[in-house]
Parts: structure tokens; sequence; C-alpha cells
């Protein structure tokens, strides 16, 4: 398989599988449990099909919409993940550079491999960061200030996290971060020269918006379900949340609310939008998934607030579904980090005008002219 053979989030997942070691591959594609709800995430957009009117004279149709503050190019963005450089050596720099190109945001995780001073100097896309609150204060309050310092359009606020989900496939690898030799896991690098002689050669691993406060995940290797359970503050409430809305001051997101309770009092403490979500089937499994919970949260918070719909996003169509219920925008993860470690920089920027192409194109076959006029007259479920 190679890269002018991608055609679809499918493809690259088949590449990136190829390309990584076990241990890689599977902490990105992995999932909580039995990973139902990961599977659900996808499966969810066939309950539903699109009702197309025609002559609709579709010869420029208009993609842009407002999220966050920030006109984008395309419905659809990159949500943070962590570790990028792991997974491609051009990591948090290809992606950056990639959602630039196609004018849209680029989510950087308190996690990511690339410090948020370069990113913010080097990034011209949109940028959110994605905070984890921490036991330690002192590098919430830094991670803010420094995102702030940095130019970072939205700040959202992770609230699904507040332990480590069981994800069996990391047990079973024994994946950490950073990677430990294992008998098990040198088999796997060893039969990947290429991924390992890029780790071994270039730019050291390293989480540097955790400098000088955490050494676990950038020099001592530890699970990202551990590192979670052991460093995130537990307390984590609507009240706190509220205040680092307050002190960051701008544009704020919460990344991961699932119910509309959660979605009212969101809008309640000032965010300005929320990332329906369940982090992508990795932390709850048996959660039900973003578009399933989509209609009842738009019908709650809607006219409040950006509901942006996170998670299982494979097609241009599933996003015209999710529009069509009312969210703004989509957003992935899964869907770009196969084309990052399958072909670095051109393989996300492949993904994203293969995407961006099966939108322009569904809408037009759609008979819509702009993202606006996408409505649940456009939907029937099954
Ligand atoms: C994950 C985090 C780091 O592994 O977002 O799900």
């Amino acid at each position: 398989m190679r890269l002018t053979n991608c055609h679809n989030v499918d493809d690259f997942r088949t590449l990136a599988k190829a390309r990584l070691p076990g241990p890689v591959f599977h902490y990105i594609d992995g999932a909580a449990d039995d990973e139902g709800t990961k599977r659900r995430n996808t499966a969810a957009f066939d309950d539903c099909d699109l009702v197309p009117d025609v002559l609709a004279g579709v010869a420029g149709v208009d993609l842009r919409t407002t999220v966050m503050g920030r006109e984008i190019a395309m419905p659809l963005f990159l949500s943070p993940t962590a570790l990028q450089r792991l997974f491609h050596w051009q990591g948090e720099r290809a992606v950056g550079a990639a959602a630039a190109k196609f004018g849209t945001y680029f989510g950087i995780s308190s996690l990511a491999t690339v410090s948020l001073e370069e990113i913010g100097r080097t990034v011209t896309a949109p940028k959110l960061f994605q905070l984890y609150v921490h036991k330690d204060q002192g590098l919430n309050r830094e991670l803010i200030a420094r995102a702030k310092a940095a130019g970072f359009d939205a700040l959202a606020l992770t609230v699904d996290t507040i332990v480590g989900g069981n994800r069996e496939r990391c047990l079973r690898t024994g994946f950490t971060s950073p990677p430990r030799l294992t008998p098990g896991s040198a088999i796997s690098f060893a039969l990947h020269p290429r991924w390992t002689l890029d780790y071994l050669t270039r730019e050291r691993f390293s989480l540097p918006n955790l400098a000088g406060h955490l050494a676990a995940g950038s020099t001592v290797p530890t699970s990202v379900a551990d590192y979670f359970t052991r460093m995130l503050d537990q307390t984590l409430d609507w009240k706190m949340a509220e205040a680092i809305r307050a002190e960051w001051g701008g544009e704020f997101c919460l990344k991961g609310i699932m119910s509309p309770g959660d979605a009212r009092r969101a809008a309640d403490i000032c965010a300005t939008a929320i990332m329906v979500s369940n982090h992508g089937g990795r932390q709850l499994d048996g959660s039900r998934a973003p578009f399933d919970q989509l209609a009842e949260i738009v019908d709650a918070v809607g006219d409040r607030l950006d509901v942006i719909c996170d998670g299982g996003i494979r097609r241009g169509s599933h996003v015209l579904k999710a529009l069509s219920v009312g969210a703004k925008a989509c957003s992935g993860g899964r869907l770009y980090l196969y084309a990052l470690a399958a072909a670095g920089q051109a393989g996300v920027e492949r993904i994203l005008g293969k995407l961006r192409t099966e939108i322009e194109r569904d809408m037009k076959l759609m008979g819509v002219r702009s993202v606006g006029e996408l409505s649940r007259d456009n939907l029937r479920w099954r």
C-alpha cells in the first residue's frame, strides 16, 4: 500500500498499521474495554440517511463555518491528540502545517511533543489548546499562561479523563510514553526499522509543555491510563471549570460533554463551545456515541454556544449529517493520525484534501450551496 493508493481514512489506517511498531499503532487504534463505543461512534452515522434535493444550481459551494470565534474554511477540524512525534517524526509540525493549508483549527494537546511557544510562532492555522487539569496547580496555571502568551485562539478543557480508561491493547503491548523496551516491543521495533531509526536519530522525544513539572510521560515511561489516573486532578468540578474559563478569558470549550444537562451547565458558566465527545471511545466504553447525542444537545444549547461533533467521523457524509442535526463543525483525531503515521505532512494533507472534496461533492449532491442550508429536513432516521 502506497500513499497514492490511500483514498480514505481506512486506507491510511492500513498503511499506518504497516509502518508503525505494534505498541504505537495499537495505542492510536485502540480504545477502552471491548471498544464498543469506538465502533458505535462511526456506526451511529449509518442509522440515518441523507435526503438530497436537486436542481439547486450548485456550481459554487461555500464550506466555511465560524466556530470558537474563528472562521474556518471547512467544517471539519483536527482534534487535539497527544504524543504526535511518536507516530511520525514530523509530529505536530506536520499537522499544524496541514491545518494551516486547509484553513482549519489545529488542536494541540497538553501532552504535545512540540512546545506551545514554537506552535504559536510557526503555525498560522487557528489554534486550540487542550488542557488537562493536573494535581500540580502550578503546571495548570503555567500552561494557561503559556497558551495565552503564544497567541492560541481557544482553550479546550478536557472533562472526560478524570481517570484513565481501560485500554487493554496497551496493557497487552506494554505501550508507554516514552516507549519502553520489552522483549515483545523490541521485536516489533526491529521489524519497523524506518520508524525505529527515525525515533533514535531525530529530535529526542519529550513533552516540552510539562518540562520543569513532570518527568512521567516525558522521560519516565508511563502508560497514558496511569498518567491520567495519577497526575490529573479528580476534584475537578464545575466551579474549577468556571475559574479556568475566567483565568483564560477567551474562547472556551469543554471537551467531552455528552449529556444535555452538562451542556446547559457549560452554557451557564459561559463556555463558548462544547465538543460532544467520548474521547474516541478510549475512556468509558458503553458510553453513547456523539452523533447519537447530538440532536438533544443541540436542542438544549444550540442557540447559546457552538456545538462540535467529535468522534467517529470517517467520511464527508458523516460531517454533513452532523451539520444537518445542528453541529457548527465536526472534529476528529484518528482520522488524521493514521495519515500522519503513514506519511507525515503529505499524509495529513492528502486525507484533509480527500475529506474536503467529499464534503464539497456531497453538498453539491445534496443540493446545498452553504453549510448553513443543511437542516434536519435533509435527514431521515431509519
Ligand atoms: C489519549 C489521550 C492522551 O490517549 O488523549 O486518549
